[in-house]
């Protein structure tokens, strides 16, 4: 059985204190939950170190939004995978559409930071998904091939164990234009056949595949009941403790 995965991607959104202040009324609201879902956000990176006291002691999983590949050196500007785990991280987001198509990260680079983060043991949540246009030309599925076979060249099957693949269409992001819960079913579905035929069948059945794209409560449990659908990214609703956790009791009921 896959566990849910409820996370929450705050991208470049709330202050020191606004961040404290979610991240603790998530602890409070999602005690009872993370007994049956995996919650993980992911906070701006000047935000983690008080992301991660504020959540001390619970189950609440924080994440880095992005990280360098490299060992630590001279990157002006860029996180070492090192670093986020030197503040508690055990996961990182990678690929993210907006790294990809507003800060220009290619598969291969994108490879290269999956290759390192897994290599230091981190969890990889690792982003793929098609452009409208890309949709429009029936390109979906040549499009998610492209991206898992790039982003995942040399990642063996035991490395999958750490690997976790959000599926978010650009389409949907941000746009309150979320996929039908077929749409998104089908594209998992899709998602982990590649595993199957890339892998074996047992990764394929592993692997927690999360919808991402205007995730929002009205929809969650929708998504969240599609047999491929094993949690959500969720963007701008994670940003308000409202907002976010009946999601995450939207992971729970699906859960069982
Ligand atoms: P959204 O963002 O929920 O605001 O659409 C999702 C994401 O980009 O992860």
């Amino acid at each position: 059985m896959r566990r849910y995965l409820i996370s929450g991607n705050w991208k470049m959104n709330t202050t020191r204190a606004t961040a404290v202040e979610l991240a603790k009324a998530l602890v409070e609201g999602a005690r009872a939950a993370c007994d049956k879902v995996d919650v993980l956000i992911f906070p701006p990176a000047p935000y983690l170190i008080p992301v991660q006291d504020a959540v001390a002691g619970s189950a609440i999983q924080v994440g880095g939004q992005n990280a360098y590949f490299e060992a630590p050196g001279a990157f002006t500007g860029e996180v070492a995978l090192e670093m986020l785990q030197d503040v508690g991280c055990q996961s990182v987001l990678i690929g993210h559409s907006e790294r990809r198509h507003v800060l220009g990260e290619t598969d291969s680079l994108i490879n290269n930071k999956v290759k390192a983060a897994l290599e230091k043991g981190l969890q990889v949540v690792l982003c793929v998904g098609e452009l409208l246009s890309e949709r429009e030309a029936n390109q979906t599925e040549e499009v998610l091939d492209r991206q898992m076979a790039g982003g995942l060249a040399d990642v063996t099957a035991e490395q999958m164990a750490d690997v976790v693949i959000a599926y978010e269409p650009v389409w949907a992001i941000g746009t309150g234009r979320t996929a039908s819960p077929e749409q998104a079913e089908a594209a998992h579905a899709h998602l982990r056949n590649w595993l199957t035929s890339h892998y074996n069948a047992s990764v394929a059945d592993a692997t927690r595949i999360l919808y991402g794209g205007s995730v929002k409560a009205a929809n969650a449990a929708e998504l969240l009941g599609q047999p491929n659908v094993d949690g959500a990214l969720v963007g701008g609703a994670s940003l308000k403790a409202s907002d976010f956790l009946p999601i995450v009791e939207a992971g729970v009921s699906a859960a069982g």
